[in-house]
C-alpha cells in the first residue's frame, strides 16, 4: 500500500451518493473534532488533503481517499451537539448506511480523545464495532495534551477497557508531535494480508 499514492475522489452527502465498493475500506470513525482529518494528513503525509476544521461538525458527508490497493474513508463525525434534529438523522443514515451496505470494509479505525473517558456515542461505537465483527483498532488522540501521569493513566484504562475486544492496544497518537503515526500505518498496513 503506498500511501503517497492518495487522491481525493469525492465525498458523499447521502448513502444512495455512497461509493460503490470496489476497492478494500479502511474506515476512519470518531465523534467531532477528535483529528480524524489530522490523523489522515499526518499519515498520509500531506499538510491539507482532508481539511482540518477551527469550528467542528460543519459537513456531514463520507469522504473517500483513492491509494493504490485500498480507499481510506472518512466518515463524519458523531455527538456534535448543535446539530439539529433533521441533520442528526442525515448523519445516522448516512452511517447506518455505510456500515449496512456490505462494503469490503477490512478496518476501522476508531478515534477516541484521550483527554477524556470514551463519550456515551463512543461506548456506543465501540460496542457496536465489537459486534459488529469487523477488524478494528483504537486511536487515542490529542496525547499531546496530557502530562506524563495523566498519559500513563488514560492509556492503562484504554488498555483495560478493550481487553478481550479484539483491537489489541489502543495507539496513543498526536498529530502535533507526530507519536503514533508509524502505528498506525502499521496497523493498517497489516490488513493488506486480507486483501
Ligand atoms: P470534524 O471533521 O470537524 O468532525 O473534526 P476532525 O475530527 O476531523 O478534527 P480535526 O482534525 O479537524 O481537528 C479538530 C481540532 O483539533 C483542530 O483545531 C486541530 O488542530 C486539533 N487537533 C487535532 N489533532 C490534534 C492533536 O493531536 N493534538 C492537538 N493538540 N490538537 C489536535
Ligand atoms: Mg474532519
Amino acid at each position: 500500500m503506498n500511501f503517497q499514492s492518495v487522491v481525493f475522489e469525492g465525498a458523499a452527502g447521502t448513502a444512495s451518493q455512497l461509493f460503490d465498493s470496489t476497492l478494500p475500506e479502511i474506515a476512519f470513525s470518531g465523534r467531532s473534532n477528535v483529528g480524524k482529518s489530522s490523523l489522515l494528513n499526518k499519515i498520509l503525509g500531506r499538510k491539507s488533503l482532508a481539511r482540518v476544521s477551527a469550528t467542528p461538525g460543519k459537513t456531514i458527508t463520507v469522504n473517500f481517499y483513492r491509494l493504490d490497493t485500498a480507499r481510506l474513508v472518512d466518515l463524519p463525525g458523531y455527538g456534535y451537539a448543535k446539530r439539529s434534529h433533521s441533520e442528526q438523522k442525515r448523519w445516522s443514515d448516512l452511517v447506518e448506511g455505510y456500515f449496512t451496505s456490505n462494503r469490503n470494509i477490512k478496518l476501522v479505525v476508531q478515534l477516541i480523545d484521550m483527554r477524556h473517558a470514551p463519550s456515551a456515542d463512543d461506548s456506543n461505537m465501540l460496542e457496536f464495532l465489537k459486534n459488529s465483527g469487523l477488524p478494528f483498532v483504537v486511536v487515542l488522540t490529542k496525547a499531546d495534551k496530557l502530562n506524563k501521569t495523566e498519559f500513563a493513566a488514560r492509556t492503562e484504562e484504554f488498555k483495560k477497557l478493550l481487553a478481550d475486544s479484539g483491537a489489541g492496544d489502543p495507539i496513543p497518537f498526536s498529530s502535533l508531535s507526530g507519536l503514533g503515526v508509524e502505528e498506525v500505518r502499521r496497523r493498517i498496513t497489516e490488513t493488506e494480508r486480507t486483501f
